[in-house]
Order: C-alpha cells, then sequence, then structure tokens
C-alpha cells in the first residue's frame, strides 16, 4: 500500500516535489459527500440490522457476513479480517488506489471540483483522458453509420447470415469500419482531432513513413462500453475467415481489458443475482438477443481478479460458459480459481463437445440454454469431472491415481455436511466405498490440522518470551487508542481528556501524534469525528481504531467512561513499572548496592500507589496521576 500516513491533507507521491495538497477541509467536504452506506453499497450487498449494515466482505472470502458498516459514525470494519476505516479506506482497498487517487474518485463521485493538480503531467493525462473519450464517441457514431452505407452492406449481410436482429445492432451500437486507408483518419481530422490525441485513442497509428492510418478497416465493429456505458475501445472482426479474426483497441489511458467485461453494462441491471460468463463477443450479443440478459463476455483472455471483484460487485453466483475444448476446460479452471478467490459462488455450464454458447442457443433454443445454466455443475464437482476425464477407471492404478486426486479436491472443502454430500456422490457415481474416500481425505486433513496445532503452540511460546511489561505495554497502547477514539465520538470530553493526557504523555509516540491534530483541531474549534481520525491515523492502523469505534465506543455516559479509562491506564502504567523493577531486581548481581535499594524503595512506593488505586472505587479528578 502507498503510503498516507500521518496527516491526509499531506498527499506523499512517488517525488516530493510532486506532492499535491489538498485541504483538510476539501477532504472533509468530499469525505461528507459521499455517504459510506451508499458508497459501500455500490459494492457490497448491505442489509439493515438495528443501527447498521451488514454483509459479506469485499476483502476476504465468507459465507456469512462480519462486514459492517456504521452510518452512524461513517466507519466499516470487518470482525473477520480486521480491516476497516472511513469511506477513502473502503475506495483505497476496493478499487486498489493510493489515499490522493480514492480522494479523487470520490470528489468525482460527488461533483466535487479539486483544485487544478499543480503536476502538470496529472493536468495533461486528465486533458487526454477526455480527448480520448471524445474519440472514441465520435468513432462509434461514424462505424455505425458506415453499416448503413453502400460498403456497409456486406457487414449487413453478415450479421443477417449469423441471425443477429436489427434490435441488436442498434442495442450493442454494431458498426463497420471503411475498407481504405484513413477513413477515420479523415473523419477525426474534421473534428479538429489533434495527431496526438487520435494516436493515443489507438484508432488511428502511424506506419514507419510517419504517415497516420486507421486501425480498423472492412471490419464489423463492436464498441466495448464500461460499466456506465462510455464506449472506450473497440473489437473488430473480419467478415470472411481471413486472420486475424478479431482485432480489439490496444491499451489507452481509458481502456484496461483486464479491468472491464463486455456489456456488463447491460448484464448489471438484469434484476438476478446471477451472471453468466462467456469468451466472445458473438456468444454475449447472441444470448442477450435471445433474452438471457445475464451474460457478460472476458473477451478471449483469462478472467483476472480485477475482473472477478467487478462481477462480485453485481452477483452472488457466477457461471462460467467456456468451450470445453482443452484450452477453453484450462481457462476455465483459472477463472473458477479466481472467482473463488475473491469471495464467488462459481458454477460451470457445460455445452457439448464443439459448440459455443452462440451455436448452442441458436440450434436449441433459449429455454435448453437455461436449463444447463440452472444445472451448471459446482466447483468441487466440475473439477472432479475434469479429473475423471484424465483416467481409465476400468484399470485399478488408474482408479486409485484418480481416488487421490479427487481426495485431494475435497479436502479443501471446508463445510463438513458438504464434504460428506461429495463423498457419498462419488461413491456412488464411481462405485468407490465411502470409507476409502473419507480415509483418503483424513489422511490429507491430518498433517494439516497437525500443522496448525504446532502453530499456534510455538506462538504460545513466543507469547510467554514477552515479558509482562511488555504485554502490559500494548495493553496501555490499546486503552491510549481508546481515549483518542472517544474523544472523536464525543468532542465535549475534550477538556477531561487534555488534563490527563497531555501532549508527550501518551507512551506510544504514535498515539502522541495523532492527539497533536485532534487537540489543535478541536481548539481551533472545528472538532473532529470518527471518520476524521481515520484520515489521521496510518493506513496499518485504521483497523484497528475501526475496530475500537464499532466495538468499544458505545458508551451511556462518555465522561465517566473516559475516566475509568484514564484509571485503568493509571493501574496499568504501575503495573509495567513494578513489573519492569522485578525483571531488573532477578539479576541483581549485574546492579550496585545502591541501585538495589533504590529500586527495592520505588517497589514498595508501587505496590502502595497500586493499592491506593484499586481501593479508590471510581477515580476521582484530583487522583495523582504517574508517568
Ligand atoms: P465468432 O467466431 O464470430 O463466433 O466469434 P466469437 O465471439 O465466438 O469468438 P471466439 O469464440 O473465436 O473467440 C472468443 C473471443 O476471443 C473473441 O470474441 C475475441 O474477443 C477473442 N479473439 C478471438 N480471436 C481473436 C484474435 O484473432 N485476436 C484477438 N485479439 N482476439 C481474438
Ligand atoms: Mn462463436
Amino acid at each position: 500500500m502507498k503510503q498516507y500516513r500521518g496527516h491526509a491533507a499531506k498527499v506523499t507521491r512517488e517525488k516530493d516535489d510532486d506532492t499535491i495538497r489538498y485541504s483538510d477541509e476539501l477532504i472533509e467536504e468530499i469525505r461528507l459527500s459521499n455517504d459510506i452506506v451508499d458508497v459501500v453499497s455500490e459494492y457490497v450487498r448491505l442489509e439493515k440490522k438495528g443501527k447498521n449494515y451488514f454483509g459479506l466482505c469485499p476483502f476476504h472470502r465468507e459465507k456469512t457476513p462480519s462486514f459492517s458498516v456504521e452510518p452512524g459514525k461513517q466507519i466499516f470494519y470487518c470482525f473477520g479480517c480486521g480491516k476497516g476505516g472511513n469511506v477513502f479506506h473502503f475506495i483505497s482497498l476496493a478499487e486498489r488506489l493510493d489515499f490522493a487517487d480514492a480522494v479523487k474518485l470520490l470528489a468525482d463521485r460527488a461533483k466535487i471540483p479539486l483544485p487544478e493538480s499543480e503536476d502538470p503531467r496529472e493536468k495533461e493525462r486528465a486533458k487526454l483522458r477526455q480527448q480520448v473519450q471524445d474519440i472514441n464517441l465520435i468513432a462509434a457514431r461514424f462505424f455505425y453509420d458506415a453499416l448503413r452505407s453502400k460498403q456497409g452492406e456486406a457487414a449487413v449481410e453478415y450479421l443477417r447470415k449469423r441471425g443477429i436482429t436489427e434490435g441488436t445492432i442498434r442495442k450493442f451500437g454494431l458498426g463497420y469500419s471503411y475498407e481504405g486507408w484513413d477513413k477515420l483518419y479523415e473523419h477525426l481530422k474534421s473534428h479538429g482531432i489533434s495527431e496526438e490525441a487520435m494516436l493515443a485513442s489507438g484508432l488511428v497509428i502511424k506506419g514507419s513513413s510517419g504517415r497516420l492510418f486507421d486501425r480498423f478497416k472492412g471490419r464489423l465493429m463492436f464498441p466495448i462500453f464500461d460499466v456506465r456505458g462510455n464506449v472506450i475501445g473497440f473489437g473488430g472482426r473480419v467478415l470472411d475467415d481471413s486472420l486475424p479474426k478479431y482485432m480489439n483497441s490496444p491499451e489507452t489511458v481509458l481502456y484496461n481489458k483486464r479491468k472491464h467485461l463486455y456489456a456488463l453494462n447491460f448484464a448489471k441491471n438484469n434484476g438476478g443475482n446471477s451472471i453468466i460468463v462467456v469468451e466472445g463477443y458473438m456468444d454475449a450479443i447472441s444470448l442477450h438477443q435471445r433474452g438471457i440478459s445475464n451474460v457478460v463476455a472476458s473477451l478471449g483472455t483469462a478472467l483476472t481478479d480485477s475482473q472477478a471483484r467487478l462481477l462480485k460487485k453485481y452477483a452472488e453466483e457466477v457461471i462460467i460458459s467456456y468451450d470445453s475444448d482443452a484450452a477453453g476446460q484450462a481457462a476455465t479452471l483459472r477463472g473458477l480459481e479466481i472467482l473463488n478467490d475473491v469471495g464467488c459462488n462459481v458454477r460451470v455450464l457445460t455445452l457439448p463437445e464443439g459448440k459455443d454458447p452462440d451455436e448452442y442457443i441458436k440450434a436449441n433454443g433459449a429455454d435448453k440454454f437455461r436449463w444447463l445454466a440452472n444445472n451448471a455443475l459446482p466447483l468441487v464437482e466440475y473439477k472432479i469431472r475434469v479429473i475423471r476425464k484424465e483416467h481409465d477407471l476400468s484399470v485399478t492404478e488408474e482408479k486409485i491415481k484418480f481416488l487421490n486426486k479427487a481426495a485431494n479436491v475435497l479436502v479443501k472443502v471446508d463445510n463438513a455436511l458438504e464434504r460428506e454430500m461429495y463423498i457419498k456422490k462419488l461413491s456412488r457415481e464411481y462405485e468407490i466405498s465411502e470409507e476409502a474416500m473419507l480415509s483418503e481425505i483424513i489422511r490429507r486433513t491430518r498433517p494439516a490440522a497437525a500443522q496448525r496445532m504446532k502453530m499456534s503452540k510455538t506462538v504460545e511460546t513466543a507469547g510467554k518470551t514477552i515479558s509482562a511489561a511488555e504485554s502490559t505495554k500494548e495493553k496501555i497502547i490499546h486503552s491510549e487508542r481508546f481515549v483518542l477514539s472517544l474523544l472523536c465520538v464525543d468532542n465535549s470530553i475534550y477538556n477531561v481528556v487534555k488534563e490527563h493526557f497531555k501532549i508527550g504523555s501518551y507512551i506510544s509516540e504514535e498515539n502522541n501524534r495523532i492527539a497533536g491534530i485532534l487537540y489543535r483541531r478541536i481548539e481551533e474549534g472545528s472538532g473532529v469525528s470518527p471518520a476524521e481520525l481515520m484520515n489521521i491515523v496510518s493506513a496499518e492502523e485504521s483497523g484497528i481504531f475501526a475496530r475500537i469505534l464499532n466495538e468499544e465506543c458505545h458508551c451511556d455516559d462518555n465522561e465517566k467512561a473516559i475516566l475509568g479509562k484514564i484509571r485503568d491506564i493509571e493501574l496499568m502504567k504501575t503495573e509495567m513499572r513494578r513489573d519492569q523493577i522485578i525483571d531488573l531486581l532477578k539479576n541483581r548481581s549485574k546492579l550496585s548496592e545502591d541501585e538495589v535499594d533504590k529500586l527495592e524503595s520505588e517497589l514498595r512506593e508501587l505496590i502502595q500507589e497500586l493499592k491506593r488505586i484499586k481501593e479508590t472505587p471510581e477515580y476521582r479528578k484530583e487522583g495523582r496521576g504517574r508517568r
């Protein structure tokens, strides 16, 4: 993760001279204009329970929701993986952006103009993106119109032959790119587009002679849309059997093929909770035309994890329908793992050998295809079926190999009921006794379990090597964090907090730094909220603070709670010093007599002090704080 330690207003880029500064006020305005529940809802299905919202965590795999959003505090926290923070942290995790870019994205979302970046490269890039966006739109219209021209007749004929209707042509904005060298180039020029921008769009390329000409010639054109329906690139298919069959826009400032899915702009609104992934443009279009509208295409490349996250955002379940040939099968398996890793439920729709979805639905109709989708195989069953094909089960040796590999797959199923179901099913299907299957699985489970047990033991022994004083120190730092968190929940306890925790008296330097900023803001009268605290703490600690805010900061009486904490901290500090002295006195041979005397008298005092604190039922302000 990029650095956004310290004050959020200073966003450090790779080089210091590139540092952009957004004021605290601006960052706060952006945050306030992006309600965390709204923003998170674009990624996670949230359900309201009481005051808070819950959903499946987008940052780790889980089947029951442990991810919570608190609208009141405008923070999120996951009990499962410990990630937490405000809306900026959420976006930077979900979109893998650094803090500066998360701020930008949310400013954009809220239509808040950011001060013109002082970084000229940044300005240049924004301008270029806009230009490429404009070019794509002009080009899409140009291709669309070309389809209606005399030259476009062949393409229209081709589409008709493939059964594509007029409505589909319109819906997907299909078009045609003229034969010839520079029809689009000339058209763009007539729109006053600079050559530099044309080249950046990838629709125009420069020949070795330096001349500019069109990338796409004589092809059927498929505009590629982003989720919001902007044209970000194109695919172009030849009208015959020549090669290459398809050409696509290159990567540009707008288009990154690893991050987009074709037809997702249509599929995301289908209302269901599953999405079918196919390989090709024609497959997606053909299925949409026949009323199967929850379909996207991955465009021939293996699914990436950004695409998987994108899918998870719109669907609980993803059904993969790739070719059943060897390459398609390999791509399917990779895709399954990637989807599984981001927490999607995945199933596999297998078509009869040699058929792609377009051909299948044309020959068999939408109902048959729907039936196949409803009966798609779950991940585990699909994997076992693939393994099954590699072995001839009439040969004993092969059967054993198959059994072993199947056991490897089943070991990974962590739900015991589900695993048992598969064991039953397998033993029935392949005539293997349930006992044999089970014992193979157990044999594989044991070492892992043993490993886990071993590990937890080392942690335990490691734990014991930490001195009592060290672990008390950790507890104090935690309590200090609580004090800072509660201060943000309720600024009115500031006077009590300030009195007992002068800057410099927190035992963690990080907490002193945070306190410095909080105190200053409160004194200046601008106040601080929990979500703002998140901007101040380091990225690594945002989860810890989110947990404290989420779980601990619900007090009936904040002042009383803070006084109780102050007493706890005083007690722990005293105990920590006592433990340190006890440790020192264990090695008294290394100490002078004088030192031993001093330590022993301090120890006696500390023990008195501890007794006094413990006897004070409720901390009183006049109680002397020990530093
Ligand atoms: P049709 O052959 O017209 O039915 O197209 P299709 O969409 O079914 O294509 P196919 O299944 O052969 O390939 C799937 C996807 O892979 C295509 O939609 C393209 O995105 C991509 N693809 C196929 N061939 C090529 C190629 O030659 N070059 C590139 N860059 N991509 C290709
Ligand atoms: Mn096809």
